[in-house]
């Protein structure tokens, strides 16, 4: 018998199809600006680099469940910075980078064939690689009535959003989080940039106005790689319903999946120190700033984007005319299609170059 390889139940890997348009952006006489993935690129914050070299010595395993200094790390932050409420320490996990946990969470929970997971209409494409990878059925939709009357295994929410940068206002949050716990929904929210906002406050799914102070039913998904730019480290947690962090720990940990130490300790430091986030939170803005006024100088709307670390921009025409005539001027951005059908004539910018590649993309717009 011939096994189906599983790479072939997983949908395509999309990047593959905009090397051409890179080779033609990285051929400008100037060099490429690169802004169609959202990779941070200023140095990570130097009270985490020595929080990483003061915890270098690590000859032990470390656990799944996390130092208790991590976990309350986290749950400080939450309370300090985003007005969580209620979190103990069984309520938070961390995880090696929150991709690894997106990827990984139907398999986690046992989801599978005949089961529907809910993902937004445009979204991060790991959401649906996650269900893909246990033949569960997905369905990319902001409408809680589009979802007729099943009963999903999984609802993602992801706000503020990649690639849209669109923020659910609290009263949309709040009327999906009834209906998933009058339905006995697991509802899962990434909240990865959830201090990424420009021109609206975001609120996270358990913030008590949200959860109405219980978090049952309810997972946060947090990740510190754009925060503290820290994506190198795979520094992330989740936070919510005690019980399915229970189950979540008690099945992770048999396979495993273990943030390293010396990480454990690097997550602390940049949890508890917010100078570093406000800097990195101005440069991201000043680089928004640029690039939104570069394009709509070039005759772009810009959709959303009131939040995270992406322009959603079109012209009007498909998303791959403009990703080709931007590489034409050096400019590399994302085809608003890879996030789902409905981004089809929008492009994505990522505002993660640096202040002279940012300055470099505006010159090319003018
Ligand atoms: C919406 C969203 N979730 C999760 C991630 C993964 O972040 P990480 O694995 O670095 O924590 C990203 C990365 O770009 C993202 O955009």
């Amino acid at each position: 018998m011939t096994r189906t390889p599983v790479s072939r139940r997983l949908p395509d890997f999309p990047w593959d199809q905009l090397l051409p348009y890179a080779a033609t952006a990285r051929a400008h006489p100037d060099g490429v600006v690169d802004l169609s993935i959202g990779t941070p690129v200023d140095p990570t914050p130097a009270v985490v680099q020595q929080a990483l070299r003061d915890a270098a010595d690590s000859p032990g395993y470390p656990t799944t469940l996390g130092l208790p200094e991590t976990r309350q790390a986290a749950i400080d932050w939450l309370a300090r910075s985003h007005g969580v409420t209620g979190l103990g320490l069984d309520g938070v996990l961390p995880v090696v980078g929150s991709k690894e946990l997106i990827a990984g969470l139907p398999t986690h929970l046992g989801i599978g064939p005949g089961d529907l997971v809910v993902l937004p209409e445009v979204a991060y494409p790991t959401y649906e690689v996650g269900a893909a990878l246990v033949g569960a059925e997905t369905l990319a939709t902001d409408s809680l009535t589009a979802i007729g009357p099943r009963t999903p295994a999984l609802l993602w929410l992801n706000s503020p959003s990649n690639p849209t940068g669109r923020v659910l206002p609290p009263d949309h949050l709040r009327k999906v989080v009834q209906w998933c716990r009058e339905r006995g929904v697991l509802l899962v929210s990434d909240e990865c940039y959830l201090e990424c906002t420009w021109e609206a406050e975001a609120l996270s799914v358990l913030h008590p106005s949200i959860c109405g102070g219980s978090h049952e039913g309810l997972l946060a998904v947090h990740s510190l790689s754009k925060r503290s730019n820290l994506a190198g480290y795979r520094c992330a947690f989740l936070a919510g319903d005690p019980a399915v962090v229970a189950e979540l720990l008690a099945v992770r940990k048999n396979l495993g999946l273990m943030m390293p130490g010396p990480q454990q300790r690097a997550m602390v430091a940049a949890l508890d120190d917010d100078d570093h986030a406000r800097e990195q939170h101005a440069r991201y803005a000043a680089r928004r700033g640029v690039l939104k006024q570069a394009l709509e100088g070039a005759g772009f709307a810009i959709s959303h984007s009131e939040a995270s670390l992406y322009l959603w921009a079109t012209r009007g025409e498909s998303c791959w005319d403009t990703v080709a005539a931007l590489a034409e001027q050096g400019v590399l951005v994302a085809p608003g299609s890879f996030y789902g059908r409905a981004g089809a004539q929008h492009v994505r910018v990522a505002f993660t170059a640096t202040d002279e590649r940012v300055a470099a993309a505006a010159d090319r717009l003018a």
